[in-house]
């Protein structure tokens, strides 16, 4: 396994790789391994002859008060599970080569960048989905792997790789869950004691969410109201926002008939934790 810390020294790799007819499968992540990546890196792993990881706490996507400086940075440990679970290279730069001063490009995917996450984190995707662009366009891969578990950032990526016609695939992977049902996250370090136990309740919400709907409950608003209370109880517990939306446009669906996605954003304590799930009233009987 290579580390590779050179813009260039990544593209040339890549165009060797394509010369000889080899397929390159990506899994983009910011570091702070957990069984959520190495899920992706293993279907990468199963799909491609080669697999390239790449490693960046993206600056452009935290917003002032949040927590850049201190998210998790363990290339040692990083680099130890990736290269068990069979990658080939980690891309693995630095923020001077990403963004010189002399940066200027954006790029902003419009209309589903401004709801959900977005509303209480202005500027995130702007810069997700700048670095993604950055990336594709470094490591040219066939695939690129992404968890449903940041569903908003998964559909908003799979648009601007249809609109700017690059030349791509984008897989979306299950949530990978601790045995209580929290999702696996790099944030989930963060918690206490008391705030892990009581970090489970974004899942139950969203499990009573997708209960209320096959007992044929249609009505979104009070849906949202149940799973509000239930989530007001725990005392770590602080709902930034829940919403019941449509899976393409992102837009908030009144009364279900259709597939739709259910997601939330919880702070425990001081930390911001998400979750979703997707919900089809069709097929639950
Ligand atoms: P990061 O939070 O490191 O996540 C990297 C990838 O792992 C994302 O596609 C995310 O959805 C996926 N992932 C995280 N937790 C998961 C879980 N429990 N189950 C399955 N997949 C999971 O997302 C980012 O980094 C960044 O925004 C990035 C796309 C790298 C751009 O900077």
């Amino acid at each position: 396994m290579r580390i590779v810390r050179r813009i260039k020294e990544m593209q040339s790799f890549s165009k060797a790789m394509h010369r000889k007819g080899k397929t390159i499968g990506f899994v983009p992540t910011m570091g702070a391994l957990h069984q959520g990546h190495l899920s992706l890196i293993r279907r990468a792993r199963q799909d491609n002859d080669k697999v390239v990881v790449s490693i960046f706490v993206n600056p452009i996507q935290f917003g002032p008060q949040e927590d850049y400086k201190r998210y998790p940075r363990n290339l040692g440990r990083d680099a130890r599970l990736c290269r068990s679970a069979g990658v080939d290279v980690i891309f693995y730069p630095d923020v001077t080569q990403m963004y010189p001063d002399s940066y200027k490009t954006y790029v902003c995917v419009v209309d589903l960048s401004d709801v959900l996450c977005e509303r209480f984190r202005p500027g995130h995707f702007k810069g997700v989905v700048t670095v993604v662009t950055k990336l594709f366009n470094i490591v040219s891969p066939d695939f690129a792997y992404f968890g449903q578990k940041d569903a908003q950032q998964a559909i908003i990526i799979r648009k601007m790789v249809e609109d700017l016609n690059l030349p791509m695939k984008i897989k979306i992977m299950p949530t990978l869950r601790e045995k209580d049902g929290l999702a696996l996250s790099s944030r989930n370090i963060y918690l206490n004691q008391d705030e892990r136990r009581e970090a489970c309740v974004l899942y139950e919400a969203l499990r009573l969410a997708r209960k209320l709907i096959k007992r044929g409950n249609k009505n979104s608003l009070d849906i949202i109201g149940k799973t509000r209370q239930l989530i007001n109880q725990k005392k770590s517990a602080r709902l930034q926002y829940i919403s019941i939306v449509d899976l393409k446009d992102l837009r908030p669906v009144g009364k279900i008939k259709d597939r739709v996605l259910i997601a939330l954003a919880v702070w425990i304590g001081k930390t911001r934790l998400i979750d979703n799930i997707i919900v089809n009233p069709k097929i639950m009987k």
